[in-house]
């Protein structure tokens, strides 16, 4: 067993164009101190990539974050070849404005679990904070760092508009 394997964060990604999106999850990863990898991996461009990466998966990270769009199955792929914890982030799409990433990655049938944020950055940046939440039930540095960023958003509301 690697040490703190529980600790580093997944964020893989279909294609490099979502990239635009998915650094949102990494500026927070950042931001609350997390230790992550980016990788793209596409299930039905490089699924090899994709088997070889969620069948060893849980020898490193303690959540995968995975952002997809279209027919949007990467999540659930690999959701099925693991039980670490699967994030899924709806990338907006051109064609459908990422409701068709929305549902593809939000209906998983029953048995494999994939947890689906909004789509687009919303969902990229609370794929961040929840993965944040996953990882300091067991780590009392990021609780500490998490209950810190959410005081700051708290502190940043004005009470009157101007
Ligand atoms: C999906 O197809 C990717 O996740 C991406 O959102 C979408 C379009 O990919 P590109 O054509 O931009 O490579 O697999």
């Amino acid at each position: 067993m690697k040490k703190n394997k529980n600790h580093k964060v997944a964020v893989i990604m279909g294609s490099q164009s979502d990239y635009k999106t998915m650094k949102m999850t990494v500026k927070i990863l950042k931001n609350i101190g997390l230790k992550y990898e980016t990788k793209i991996i596409s299930a039905h461009r490089t699924p090899k990539r994709m088997y070889e990466f969620a069948s060893s998966a849980k020898d490193k990270f303690g959540v995968i974050i995975a952002g997809a769009g279209g027919s949007a199955h990467l999540p659930g792929m690999v959701s099925a070849l693991t039980t670490i914890p699967v994030l899924g982030v709806p990338i907006e799409s051109k064609k459908l404005k990422g409701i068709d990433s929305l549902l593809s990655i939000a209906q998983m049938p029953k048995g494999v679990p994939v947890g689906t944020l909004a789509i687009g950055e919303d969902g990229a940046m609370n794929a961040a904070l929840l993965a944040a939440s996953i990882i300091a039930n067991n780590n009392p540095t990021i609780k500490k760092k998490l209950e810190n960023w959410r005081l700051s958003q708290t502190r940043s509301v004005k009470k009157k508009p101007k």
